[in-house]
């Protein structure tokens, strides 16, 4: 399965902060923005990582994450030139998909939570059509809205309904079996010109090939979309962080525990960043790492 961050977007709800950075670049408490939703692909077992952005952004997130190699990865980059919507990531992406699946998540989508890993590896797995993860929230009209059945089956998805049919919020990670490229390049701009990725997530609902897989109480799904949101991430990852002395999103961490690279280059990892105290974290878990430990990444978390 390919990868996909899309860290597109003019931030306009950041103004002016986010008039000469991107919102994907500004840190969630110890590290930008853009980490998180990166940890959710290594975690989900992705090493091909394509990262979207505009044409002004793209070199910013070039310089921060390079060619991917010291992690044991491969980012390769690709320009949006508009905010034509999400979807046009999927059209943008088609070369890097190949023959492939692959999995699209919104730069700015926050997950963290026990076992979260194995779920999102298991699912990852033989994807016919698309995987949804919905997660409960209180302002569901703000998301794309899933409502599932007694079964468990959905049944609908609605972009930001003014009446929702449920508080299943539809989050920003999804993945697609190959046929999405054909699906997205057949779509049309919604009312408001964009290419919407629910309008893809319908054509799969339509022919009985979307699951919404829920990520229960216990998870943590947030976004960075707002001042607010934003400053509530940041807590959220601080409280964690400085509590337990684990780090969430911590790509250097996840590369070692995934098997991508070994303890040494992960020194060598934390050594650069050493006057900081992620820097120093990096150190001490490539110090402690045991190669036959085989404890599940989510101590990273993500
Ligand atoms: C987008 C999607 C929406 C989804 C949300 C998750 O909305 O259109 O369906 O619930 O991401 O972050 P946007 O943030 O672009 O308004």
């Amino acid at each position: 399965m390919k990868g996909i961050v899309l860290a597109g977007g003019s931030g306009t709800r950041l103004y002016p902060t986010t008039l000469a950075v991107s919102k994907q670049l500004m840190p969630v408490y110890d590290k930008p923005t853009v980490y998180y939703p990166i940890s959710v692909l290594m975690l989900s077992g992705i090493t091909d990582i394509l990262i979207i952005s505009s044409p002004d952004d793209l070199p910013q997130f070039q310089r921060l994450l390079g060619d991917g190699s010291s992690l044991g990865v491969n980012f390769t980059y690709a320009v949006q030139e508009r905010p034509n919507g999400l979807a046009e990531s999927l059209i943008i992406g088609a070369p890097h998909i190949g023959d492939d699946s692959v999995a699209l998540v919104l730069g700015d989508n926050l997950f963290h939570g026990p076992g979260l890993s194995p779920l999102l590896q298991r699912n990852a797995r033989d994807v016919d059509g698309c995987v949804l993860f919905g997660y409960r929230v209180s302002d569901p009209e703000r998301y794309g809205v899933g409502e599932v059945d007694d079964q468990g089956r959905l049944v609908s998805i609605e972009e930001k309904p003014a009446v929702p049919r449920s508080n299943q919020a539809v989050t920003g990670l999804y993945f697609y079996s190959n046929d999405v490229v054909d699906i997205a390049k057949n779509i049309r701009p919604s009312a408001r010109g964009e290419l919407e990725i629910t309008d893809v997530n319908l054509r799969y609902l339509e022919q009985g090939r979307a699951r919404l897989v829920e990520l229960r109480r216990g998870f943590t799904w947030l976004d960075t979309g707002t001042p607010q949101a934003l400053l509530t991430a940041s807590q959220f990852v601080g409280i964690l962080e400085s509590r337990q002395r684990v780090r969430i999103a911590c790509l250097e961490e996840i590369a070692l525990r995934m098997g991508y690279i070994d303890a040494d280059a992960c020194h060598r990892l934390g050594e650069r960043l050493g006057t900081s105290d992620y820097g120093r974290y990096v150190m001490e878990v490539a110090r402690a790492w045991r190669p036959s430990t085989t404890a599940t990444p989510q101590l990273a978390g993500a």
